[in-house]
C-alpha cells in the first residue's frame, strides 16, 4: 500500500510536469515509476517501520516465542519490514539531512545489508522456526547493522526529534505476544 502510494505520488508529479509540455509523456511516466523521494523523513521511517519491527525479531532470539499463527504473522511481517525497509531507506525523505546521508556509498551498503538480513530471516519465519540460536544469530547481525550505520551517520539527537521509546514489555521481560 505504502509503495503504491509513493509510486502514485511520483506519477502525478510527472503528470503535472507534463502540463508545460505538449509531448505526451504518460507512457514515459508509466515505464519509469522510480522511487525518488519518501513521503516521510528517514527519522520517521526508523521509528515507525524499522525499530518497531526489529523488536519482533530480537524478542524471538531472546527465547520469547510466538504463541499462535497471528504472532508468527507479526514476526514474518517484521522480516519483510527489514527486507523492504532497507531499500526504502536508500531513498531520501523529508528530513533535513536525508539527501546528504543517502548520497553516501557507505549508507547504501548498510541499507542493502539490512535487506539481506531480512532475507535470511524470512525462511525462519515462514518455517515458524523455534531454533532460538538461529534467531539470535539474525538478531546479532541486526544489532551490528543498526549500530554500524548509527555510529557512522546518526546525530546524537534525532534531527526531527522523533525519539525511540524503548519497548516497555521487552525491558521488563514481558512477552511481546501476550
Ligand atoms: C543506513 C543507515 C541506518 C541503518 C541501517 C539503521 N539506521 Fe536507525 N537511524 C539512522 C539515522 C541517520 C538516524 C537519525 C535520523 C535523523 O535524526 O533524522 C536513525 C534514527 C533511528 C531512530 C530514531 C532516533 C533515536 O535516537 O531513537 C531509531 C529508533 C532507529 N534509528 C533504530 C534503528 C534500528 C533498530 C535499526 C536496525 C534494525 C536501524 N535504526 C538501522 C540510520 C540508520
Amino acid at each position: 500500500m505504502r509503495i503504491h502510494t509513493i509510486i502514485g505520488v511520483g506519477l502525478s508529479a510527472l503528470a503535472l510536469a507534463s502540463c508545460n509540455n505538449a509531448a505526451p509523456v504518460e507512457e514515459e511516466a508509466a515505464s519509469s515509476p522510480a522511487l525518488t523521494e519518501l513521503p516521510v523523513s528517514i527519522n520517521a521511517t526508523m521509528v515507525g517501520l524499522i525499530d518497531n519491527s526489529a523488536d519482533f525479531i530480537w524478542t524471538v532470539g531472546n527465547g520469547d516465542l510466538p504463541k499462535d499463527e497471528m504472532d508468527w504473522d507479526l514476526v514474518r511481517s517484521a522480516t519483510y519490514d527489514m527486507i523492504l525497509g532497507g531499500q526504502v531507506m536508500k531513498v531520501p525523505g523529508s528530513g533535513e539531512y536525508d539527501a546528504q546521508w543517502t548520497a553516501e556509498e557507505n549508507w547504501q551498503e548498510w541499507a542493502d545489508q539490512l535487506t539481506l538480513i531480512g532475507q535470511d530471516a524470512l525462511p525462519l519465519a515462514e518455517a515458524q522456526s523455534t531454533d532460538v540460536e538461529a534467531w539470535r544469530a539474525i538478531g546479532d547481525r541486526l544489532i551490528e547493522n543498526c549500530e554500524g550505520c548509527h555510529n557512522a551517520f546518526k546525530p546524537e539527537l534525532p534531527s526531527e526529534g522523533i525519539l525511540h521509546r524503548s519497548t516497555e514489555r521487552e525491558s521488563r521481560g514481558i512477552s511481546m505476544f501476550d
